[in-house]
């Protein structure tokens, strides 16, 4: 399985790749038979929806989220991702982009360093099937997450068809994902991880889901 804290190649193609809607539409097309305009339009949703919020962006990769915010606040948001490459990529695109209001953070998903409740949203996007236990991922973003705070992203998932199910199994193969779920799956870690008012919606291997993280 790829090791994200040294993976310099893998992650800095996809980011190019997703940076550049043209290329990332045409590829969520060809490889995962996916309509990835709704990702792109999902993201720019942000700007109203971090309006006030603390938002936690996991893993922020390359800042593909970043393009969504607003310029100033009010809003804080921590971006976190395993690979200091991704972190440093992160970081000079919100320089560009005169973006001051995020904190950048090397971490893990598996142990994220923030008390409980302390973000109003979390964004995660083409990350969970990147680790090696997602349901426990997405426990630790429900941990993190206040009560009536709201989880959205995107994954691959399996199910999607053959085509896509066995390019799935080929970049588990050279270490590139890791465990990939089906949308069915994905719904029920969603539901175990302490979310509710859980939407999970496939489009080729693609999943788009939204959560709310369950009161008491
Ligand atoms: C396919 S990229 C997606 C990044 C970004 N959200 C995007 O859509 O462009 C997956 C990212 O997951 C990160 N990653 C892998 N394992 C991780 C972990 N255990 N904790 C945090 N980030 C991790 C990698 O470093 C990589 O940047």
């Amino acid at each position: 399985m790829t090791d994200w804290r040294r993976a310099g190649l893998v992650p800095v193609v996809y980011d190019v790749g997703v940076e550049h809607e043209r290329i990332g539409t045409m590829g969520g097309r060809l490889l995962w038979g996916a309509d990835l305009r709704r990702f792109y339009r999902g993201i720019e949703e942000l700007r109203t929806l971090v309006d006030g919020g603390h938002v936690l962006d996991v893993p922020c990769g390359g800042g593909i989220a970043f393009r969504g915010l607003p310029k100033k606040g009010p809003y804080r948001y921590v971006a976190l991702d395993l690979s200091p490459v991704m972190v440093g990529r992160a970081r000079a695109n919100a320089a560009r982009n005169g973006l001051r209001e995020i904190v950048f953070l090397r971490g893990d998903v598996s142990a994220l360093p923030h008390p409980p409740d302390a973000f109003d949203l979390c964004v995660s996007y083409f990350g969970l099937h990147c680790f090696p236990d997602p349901a426990a991922a997405l426990a630790e973003m429900g941990r993190v997450l206040r009560p009536g705070g709201r989880l959205r992203g995107t994954s691959i998932v399996r199910g999607g068809g053959l085509r896509q199910d066995a390019i799935i199994s080929l970049f588990r193969r050279v270490g590139a994902f890791g465990t990939v779920g089906t949308a069915q799956e994905l719904s029920s870690w969603l539901s175990a991880g302490g979310f509710d008012d859980i939407d999970v919606d496939r489009d080729g291997a693609v999943a788009f889901f939204s959560a709310r993280r369950a009161f008491g």
